[in-house]
């Protein structure tokens, strides 16, 4: 028998966490899930471990982390950040498969680089806060990065290694989210159950209030830019509300690309699992007959500031897509606690990205600097 591929799961307990398991369960002969981490879901965590039996779990929480220790007195239980890295970074682990959300996740994607360690990433805030230091560290380290985030890896398989002089122009596809034709008068009074209810994918709810704006569409512009080196000129947005291409590359040759799958996030999570090989999925076949229309257009920039506001930032670059991203967790957070209207996110990200100077960031003490103040100033606006 071949030796199995090992993972170490962060954010094992959210919705790409626990889509990660489904499909590690179903390729058990293939891959071993050696370590998990989360932020306190310990109840959950708990149930993964009875199921998996990892060697290490770490929890960010530290009192969680105690408790789940009393709980599960054979297993070894680390705390805080340093046990994030820990795990990162553990033993035999050949792929980390970065699954939670926002910008702690940094520290534990430079701690698998440094170890040589590939990795699956789904935690875009990563990216859009840090990515040019850690594509730099990528880069030096030799290591591989696997896009999850399914628009990504649908530009990651069309792609297939070529170079990018060969490439024309990359065409991500959005749903348009719940609101996509929604007028102005009608999407200044959205609730955030309405904003919960995302067409097509069931997804945590940060990225499901994201999804709505489109700034999640921003964010991955920016992250595109970063994980295949093209110019943001070449990056394009679409509508598509099917979500059945999940995107395109466009060649120089005039060859346009696609990658199409049922909407389901198993399988950019199982192609990163097994990459480069392919195995048999769990996700049904296409059917031809369910989905006779395939429609795009274009995206509305002015009912979505949110997108016009990403691509502005990633233009500007150093610390401005940053501080953005920042600023948009807290109004969206602020947004979840229903202290803030839908339409209050993208007009209070414009003003505070207009008070935004831009500046070069060399280190990840300016990015943490630069996210906390940007969180400061969300949280008073
Ligand atoms: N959901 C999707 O379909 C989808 C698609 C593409 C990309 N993504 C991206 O994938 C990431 C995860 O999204 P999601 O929808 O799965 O989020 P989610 O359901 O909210 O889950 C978040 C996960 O992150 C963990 N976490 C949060 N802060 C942590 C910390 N400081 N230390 C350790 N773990 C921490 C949570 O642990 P607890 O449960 O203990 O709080 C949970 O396991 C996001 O960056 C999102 O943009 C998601």
């Amino acid at each position: 028998m071949t030796k199995r591929k090992q993972i170490a799961l962060i954010g094992s307990t959210g919705s790409i966490g626990r889509k990660t398991l489904k499909v590690a369960k179903h390729l058990e002969e293939q891959i071993q899930v050696t370590a998990l981490a989360a932020h306190s879901n310990i109840d959950c965590l708990e149930e993964q471990t009875k199921t998996f039996h990892p060697e290490i779990v770490a929890v960010y929480d530290k009192k969680c982390a105690l408790e789940l220790q009393k709980r599960t007195p054979c297993l070894t239980v680390l705390a805080g950040m340093e046990g994030l890295e820990a795990v990162a970074s553990y033993g035999g682990i050949d792929l980390v498969i970065l699954s939670l959300v926002g910008v702690q996740g940094i520290r534990p994607a430079l701690s698998a680089i440094e170890a040589g360690k590939s990795i699956g990433l789904a935690n875009k805030e990563v990216l859009i806060a840090s990515g040019d230091l850690l594509m730099r560290r990528v880069k030096e380290k030799k290591t591989v990065l696997i896009p999850i985030d399914s628009e990504h890896s649908a530009i990651f398989q069309c792609l297939n290694g070529r170079p990018k002089t060969e490439v024309n122009r990359l065409i991500l596809t959005a749903s348009g989210g719940p609101f996509r034709d929604l007028p102005n008068e009608g999407l200044k009074k959205v609730s955030l159950s309405d904003a919960l209810k995302h067409p097509n994918w069931n997804m945590g709810k940060k990225i499901t209030v994201d999804s709505s704006t489109l700034m999640n569409k921003g964010l991955e512009v920016i992250e595109a830019h970063h994980l295949f080196g093209i110019d943001l000129k070449k990056i394009e947005v679409v509508v598509h509300p099917q979500s059945l291409v999940h995107s395109f590359v466009e060649f120089i040759d005039g060859s346009l690309l696609a990658q199409i799958s049922e909407h389901d996030m198993a399988v950019p999570i199982q192609y990163a699992l097994t990459h480069p090989d392919r195995k048999k999925g769990i996700v049904p076949c296409f059917d031809f007959r369910k989905y006779s229309k395939l429609e795009f257009s274009q995206p509305d920039y002015s009912r979505f500031p949110c997108l016009r506001l990403a691509y502005e930032a990633a233009r500007e670059g150093g610390s401005m897509p940053c501080f953005m991203n920042a600023v948009n967790e807290v109004l969206v957070a602020r947004f979840l606690r229903k202290a803030l209207s839908w339409s209050e996110i993208g007009k209070k990200l414009e003003t505070l990205m207009g008070q935004h100077k831009a500046f070069p960031m060399s280190d990840l003490e300016t990015v943490f600097a630069v996210d906390e103040q940007a969180r400061k100033q969300a949280l008073t606006i």
